[in-house]
């Protein structure tokens, strides 16, 4: 049996990964997946989608990382979203996967770290640097931004037919579906553990998962149209909107900067990447956008 313990199990990408594994598990490779949680609230919604443990403690806190991580063979961990401290955070883990051992350190990146402008990024790069150096056998996944975002502003498009991102709707983004980027990372777990065809089959590699089309919000809002059946058009949602927006759900001011500076940067650059190891991890085609959207639609 492979004990692996999933970070930030609460939250978006937390719980794609906590069903993922769960799905992935097999009588030959039999996985067992323990939530790392915050608060022991959040824990029936987490073990309904397959998890069989919990275990509660703050990233921030050495003590509860080392406890969480006892007894566990792999590690899949997800630091919050634009969070200053995920370096330091990420360092507990380390810490603790060193001392205990740990067999497998699966480290959730971003596709491109090195794009530092971005601060997230470059903490994520920072990171990465750390987990490689630490001499356990890691694997490092780089996944690219979700299709996801879609459902955001799901309300305005269907509601006024505006698809609004606040960066130019023609910049493009290799957009991925968040299901197939939980896929590819528990297939990293579950073909390296013991009893597989290859046994640390994925250990000392970094994965960059992009999706399989480079869209802009125009090809986004033209797919949207079609599926819905009526006009959607694209819209560059302006920085100070944004913030206004963000100031008024309650987010801090360091994320809404980060916010800020990410979306300056997708505005000049957007974030393309290439589909090919997405499609290995996966053994098939990654998720087509309009699947997605018609996916979406139907929910
Ligand atoms: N969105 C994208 O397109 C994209 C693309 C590539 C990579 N990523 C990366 O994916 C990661 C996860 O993003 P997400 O959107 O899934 O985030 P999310 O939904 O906000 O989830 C973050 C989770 O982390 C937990 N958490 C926060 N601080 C913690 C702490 N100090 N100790 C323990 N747990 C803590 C939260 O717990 P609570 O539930 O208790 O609040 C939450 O469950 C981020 O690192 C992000 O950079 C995202």
């Amino acid at each position: 049996m492979t004990q692996v313990l999933v970070t930030g199990a609460n939250g978006r990408t937390g719980r794609a990964i906590v069903q993922a594994l769960a799905r992935a598990s097999s009588p030959r490779v039999p996985v067992q997946v323990r939530a790392f949680l915050r608060d022991a609230a959040q824990w029936p919604a987490i073990a309904a989608l397959g998890a069989s443990e919990h275990a509660i403690g703050d990233m921030a806190d050495a003590a509860s990382v080392a406890r969480a991580l006892q007894g566990c063979d792999a590690l899949v961990h997800v630091g919050p979203p634009m969070h200053p401290d995920e370096k330091a955070m990420t360092a507990n883990f380390v810490a603790a996967a060193r001392q205990q051992q740990l067999r497998h350190f699966v480290y959730y990146s971003v596709l491109q770290p090195l794009r530092r402008e971005v601060r997230h990024h470059r903490l994520k790069l920072e990171t990465e640097e750390l987990v490689v150096e630490s001499d356990l056998p890691y694997t490092i996944v780089q996944p690219t931004r979700y299709m996801q975002h879609l459902e955001n502003i799901w309300k305005p498009v269907t509601e006024q037919g505006v698809h609004g991102m606040p960066f130019s709707t023609r910049v493009r983004f290799n957009v991925a579906d968040l299901a197939d980027l939980a896929e590819a990372t528990a297939r990293v777990v579950v073909e390296s553990a013991p009893g597989a065809a290859r046994p640390g089959a994925h250990f000392f590699a970094t994965y960059e998962l992009a999706g399989p089309e480079s869209l802009s919000q125009e090809d986004m809002a033209r797919v949207l149209s079609e599926v819905l059946g009526r006009p959607v058009t694209a819209r560059a949602v302006p920085l100070a909107e944004m913030q206004a927006k963000a100031r008024t759900a309650g987010l801090g001011e360091d994320r809404i900067e980060q916010m800020t500076v990410m979306n300056r940067h997708y505005d000049a650059h957007g974030m393309r990447g290439n589909p090919n190891v997405l499609r290995m991890l996966l053994g098939r085609e990654p998720t087509p956008y309009r699947q997605y959207v018609e996916r979406l639609a139907r929910r």
